[in-house]
């Protein structure tokens, strides 16, 4: 699950959201190095990740290529602890808007996005940009994006989960159904556009790990309480689904 970061500086609030967005960088791992394989990253001579939080994904990338990698977010104590957690040979560090990104044009060779997209207000701004600083046949990946308005819980819950976290990220000014919509974003922009989505039903007894980091997340949320703690919430048969889109736009 994603949530995303506020502009809160204490240390141990980014400390907690990046270990955050390792696990959820977990949960995506099948899918993103199917994509890598896809992109052929490792042919790429520079490479951004825009909305790069914590550094989790551009770190990754640094350690599996030698090209130039930049990590580029709006949010200067994110990229502050990215640059702590990042390796000698790491990223370069870029604090920016993605809707106004700091390259010249068709400089760079691929752009990737990891839970980005749904905190965009204006994503026809932001594939207007990165088609501008894409090279010819240059590549914009959105890696994983998720979907709430599919979510299941199974069995249900009162208040209703997915309606919750709807809630909570819709106030945050998320849109919680961007990773259906993101493909057509992308064609719509005018890029040649491919997409596709995983999300099989997981239940407790395939990975009691990530209920409890989705029950973790909840409380933190406001959830109540007392359903997190009821004895039925986290058993065996309990099962999740949470679908993430992917997309991948060429520049014609
Ligand atoms: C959910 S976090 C994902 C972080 C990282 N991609 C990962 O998966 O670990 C989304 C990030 O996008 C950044 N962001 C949102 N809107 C942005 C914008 N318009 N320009 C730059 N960064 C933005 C936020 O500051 C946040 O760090």
């Amino acid at each position: 699950m994603d949530i995303g970061l506020s502009r809160n500086l204490n240390p141990q609030y980014l400390a907690w959201w990046h270990q955050r967005y390792a696990r959820q960088a977990e949960w995506t791992r099948a899918l993103r190095f199917h994509l890598y394989r896809r992109l052929e990253i490792a042919r790429r001579k520079n490479i951004l990740e825009i909305g790069c939080g914590t550094g989790v994904i551009t770190g990754e990338l640094a350690g599996r290529t030698d090209s130039t990698i930049f990590g580029l977010d709006n949010n200067a104590a994110a990229l502050r602890l990215a640059r702590i957690k990042g390796s000698n040979k790491g990223p370069i560090w870029i604090a920016g808007k993605a809707e106004k990104l700091p390259f010249g044009d068709e400089s760079l060779d691929l752009i990737i996005t990891h839970y980005f997209w749904l905190w965009v207000g204006h994503p026809d701004i932001v594939c207007n940009e990165c088609r501008r600083v894409l090279k010819k046949g240059g590549k914009l990946a959105a890696l994983a994006e998720p979907d709430y308005s599919a979510r299941q819980d199974l069995p249900g819950c009162q208040p209703s989960i997915k309606e919750f976290l709807i809630n909570d990220l819709t106030k945050k000014g998320a849109d919680p159904a961007m990773g259906k919509k993101l493909e057509s974003i992308f064609a719509t922009a005018g890029f040649k556009a491919t997409g596709g989505s995983v999300g099989d039903k997981t239940t407790f007894e395939q990975n009691p790990e990530l209920f409890r980091q989705e029950w973790e997340l909840l409380h933190k949320l406001g959830y109540p309480r007392q359903v997190l703690e009821s004895t039925e919430i986290m058993t065996v048969g309990r099962g999740m689904i949470m679908p993430v889109h992917w997309a991948i736009g060429r520049k014609m």
